[in-house]
């Protein structure tokens, strides 16, 4: 089992450079195989969801090869359009084949992706857009095939949004004959990442209003080669850390451009920002006020894979705050790990109701998902004494080198 020690109460200084986007890459993976030249992914991050979707890849043919975050993929041949692995089921972005698979076979038959602790992520909305493109679905119980006779552009009305199903469809409207409106549609950084990404593969996609895409179906997309996006959660991870230890860090290579929602929290707890061509400095030295209210949203709101992260910052701030996760029903797992350190916290429905204490207490905790461990990592730096933090393989999912960088940040942390 993989666990992290860390011995609080040390403040952060110095600095490090962001990685990659996790978020950004997977869905330009998948994108990959749309054409049947050779692409080149560079600024990718050696994270597991990586090396897993690499393998997805491998599995229907893909020549990959990933070295020193430099990731070419050789889509020439496609051997097979159906994905068995079991560790498909274990990563969210295996969905993302769908929309790709169609674009260039016309079928998949891929297993659901598995549902988690954040919630039940059901895929219905990205079977219900593709159907209006002329996708028809078999649905069995532990996976799906997909076939169209080609597929059409459509006029897709979100009535929820999902980052997932958004990437899904824009993926097979690339390819697809004709024009397809989406409306309402999610605007996360990632996704305007994977269209600029499809843009220069040669795709036609406007963005006609604040939340609409036309996408014209093209004939062919080529190979690129593509810089990828540093992570605005790994960033905002790391920012919060330094707010919570009151300690001014510099972070170069920030995007921050994406997340003023996560600046205007830190701005109201007390930190100052300033914003420089390379990367970002995070003064925390006053950064001790609550915010009484905070509520998740897709974007521009306040980012859910922050929620947690934010929430253990709160533990110890001055005065009580409350937060109300609308995103993912569940994605308040790692409170009860939380409480083990002191911390005074309460869910009730989708909202945690935080009394501040005076300081948290190391403890031996178990991460229960990726961003809920990266959290308990902030919550054994602010704590008092040694935490262990057990279950450490999901914070490796989609932190490059946790451990590395808040070692260069003066932290006193290890693998065990
Ligand atoms: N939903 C449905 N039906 C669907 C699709 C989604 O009901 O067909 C629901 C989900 O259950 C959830 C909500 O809609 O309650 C939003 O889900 P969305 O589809 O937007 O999320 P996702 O595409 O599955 C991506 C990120 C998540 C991030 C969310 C929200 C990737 C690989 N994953 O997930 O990242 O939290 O968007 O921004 O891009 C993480 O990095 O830790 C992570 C969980």
């Amino acid at each position: 089992m993989k666990i992290i020690e860390v011995t609080g109460g040390r403040a952060l200084s110095g600095s490090v450079r962001i990685q990659g986007s996790k978020n950004a890459v997977l869905p330009m993976l998948a994108a990959s195989i749309l054409t049947e030249q050779k692409t080149i992914l560079t600024n990718c991050p050696h994270i597991q969801d990586v090396y897993t979707m690499l393998d997805l890849l491998k599995e229907i043919g893909c020549r990959v090869k990933f070295e020193n975050h430099v990731i070419e993929i050789d889509p020439s041949v496609i051997t097979a359009c159906e994905i068995k692995q079991e560790s498909a089921r274990s990563v969210r972005s295996s969905v993302m084949l769908l929309g790709s698979l169609l674009g260039r076979l016309q079928r998949a038959k891929l297993p659901y992706p598995g549902g988690c602790v954040i919630g039940k992520r059901p895929i219905n909305i990205h079977m219900e857009m593709l159907e209006k493109m002329g996708v028809v679905f078999e649905k069995g119980k532990e996976s799906f095939t997909a076939c169209s006779n080609g597929l059409k552009g459509a006029e897709l009305v979100f009535y929820t949004k999902s980052v997932g199903a958004a990437e899904n469809c824009i993926l097979a409207a690339a390819l697809a004959q004709g024009v397809t409106r989406l409306k309402g549609v999610a605007i996360e950084p990632e996704i305007m990442e994977l269209c600029s990404f499809l843009r220069k593969m040669g795709a036609v996609i406007l963005r006609t209003d604040y939340d609409e895409f036309l996408i014209k179906g093209v004939k062919r997309l080529r190979g690129v080669e593509f810089r990828v996006p540093p992570d605005r959660i790994v960033a905002g991870t790391y920012m919060l850390a330094a707010a919570a230890l009151r300690s001014e860090i510099y972070l170069e290579d920030v995007p921050f451009a994406q997340m003023q929602s996560l600046f205007s929290l830190l701005k109201k707890m007390g930190a100052t920002l300033e914003c420089r061509q390379d990367g970002v400095l995070l003064q925390g030295k006053d950064a001790h006020c609550a915010v009484p209210y905070i509520r998740t949203a897709n974007y521009p709101g306040f980012p859910t894979d922050l929620q947690s992260q934010f929430a253990a910052v709160m533990t110890v701030a001055d005065g009580s705050s409350v937060i109300e996760e609308t995103i993912f029903e569940a994605r308040y797992k790692t409170v009860l790990e939380l409480k083990k350190m002191g911390a005074d916290m309460r869910v009730k429905g989708r909202r945690l109701y935080i009394n501040p204490v005076h300081h948290l207490i190391g403890a031996q905790v178990k991460a229960e998902e990726l961003r809920g461990g990266a959290a308990l990592v902030i919550a054994g730096l602010m704590a008092q004494g040694k935490t262990e933090i057990l279950n450490c393989h999901f914070i490796e999912r989609g932190y490059e080198d946790i451990v590395g960088d808040f070692k260069m940040l003066g932290s006193t942390i290890s693998w065990k």
